[in-house]
């Protein structure tokens, strides 16, 4: 395993690290809690220190089976959790063929009094005294930035979080939000299919120093090289509403992976771990986060950090992702 420091933190995580969403109980199908907590195990013991949870998935679900699979193996994790999506209503048990109107439920909460309820139930849930990385989940345009920031400030001051960073901000929004207060993080949406950070985010978190957190690194299964125009996602798996899993965007998606099928290939290691190692190695990219259900699945995806591209298989990436 690599490891990485964060920005200008004193964090040092994983070069992969293990995403716990899929255990939320909404959006990822049935998820087997007692081989997920496996899952959670054996990446730990494969090297995997970054664990990233958030009060969102599952209404706190997933932190509290995050905390129960750590045990008494919590300082071995550096653990990120989020704050600011909310539910209009509260807590709300959506059936699977609810599962579209869950989006329109959800609200963007980065005031101060949500922020500072959210992190004492977050603590809780996680059984720990500190979150080693609060992040801040999506912007919310109603509180000032320096609102938000100031309340995140007073959480470290109060020793309950060590650092702070971002997920899903504007370039703006990342350096007015880094004015107030240093980030040492910004997660961010970035893989093979989906290489918009190139254009002007990566760039921008190396020039201020801000580590980043690639999330989606295998567009949500797809690089995994495992899925056919015929996978059928179950109504309780968001993949059957998701528009980048239906038709002839699909269909594209999955012709480029039989291409990059044949580099891994040939570089003796999955498509997953060639999309992992490919994130990782890319400028301005400091870790990639993977979800993970199955203990196999964590093992592997811990291998990609030890996987050196060849020139070849870059190159042969380079010519299948633009098309060549
Ligand atoms: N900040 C944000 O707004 C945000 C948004 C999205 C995600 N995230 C974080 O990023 C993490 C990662 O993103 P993600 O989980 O949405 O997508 P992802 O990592 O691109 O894909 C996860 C899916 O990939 C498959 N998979 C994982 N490892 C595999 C392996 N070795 N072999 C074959 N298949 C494998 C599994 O698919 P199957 O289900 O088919 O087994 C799993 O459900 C999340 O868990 C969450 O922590 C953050």
């Amino acid at each position: 395993m690599q490891y990485r420091k964060l920005g200008d933190s004193n964090l040092e995580v994983s070069a992969v690290g293990f995403g716990c969403w899929q255990i939320g109980g909404y959006y990822w199908g049935r998820v087997d809690e007692a081989e997920w907590i496996a899952a959670v195990q054996r990446a730990l013991d494969s090297g995997i220190t970054l664990f990233d949870t958030a009060d969102w998935y599952g209404f706190g679900r997933s932190e509290e089976l995050l905390a129960k699979a750590l045990g008494p193996r919590r300082d071995e994790a550096v653990i990120a959790t989020k704050v600011g999506l909310t539910m209009r209503g509260g807590k709300h048990d959506f059936a699977s063929d609810e599962l579209l109107e869950l989006e329109d439920h959800i609200e963007k909460d980065l005031s101060r009094a949500h922020i500072m309820q959210a992190a004492e139930d977050s603590l809780r849930r996680l059984q720990t005294d500190v979150i080693d990385l609060y992040l801040l989940h999506w912007p919310d345009v109603t509180t000032p930035l320096a609102e938000t920031m100031e309340a995140m400030g007073e959480l470290v001051q109060a020793g309950k979080v060590r650092e702070i960073g971002c997920c899903n901000f504007s370039v703006a929004e990342m350096r007015e939000a880094h004015s107030y207060r240093a980030l040492a993080v910004h997660q961010l949406p970035y893989n093979m299919l989906n290489r918009e950070p190139e254009q002007e985010l990566l760039a921008a978190c190396r020039d201020a120093n801000i580590g980043t957190m690639a999330y989606w690194t295998l567009f949500k299964g797809t690089l995994a090289g495992k899925y056919t125009e015929d996978s059928v996602f179950e109504t309780d798996d968001w993949r059957h509403h998701d528009p980048a899993f239906q038709g002839e965007t699909f269909k594209r998606n999955l012709q480029i992976v039989e291409k990059l099928k044949q580099v891994a290939g040939d570089e003796g290691i999955t498509p997953a771990q060639l999309a992992i190692a490919w994130a990782i190695r890319q400028a301005g990219a400091t870790t990639a986060i993977v979800g993970a259900k199955r203990p196999q699945q964590a093992e592997q995806n811990a291998k990609a950090a030890e996987v050196q591209l060849s020139d070849a298989a870059l190159a042969g990436i380079e010519d299948i992702l633009s098309g060549e």
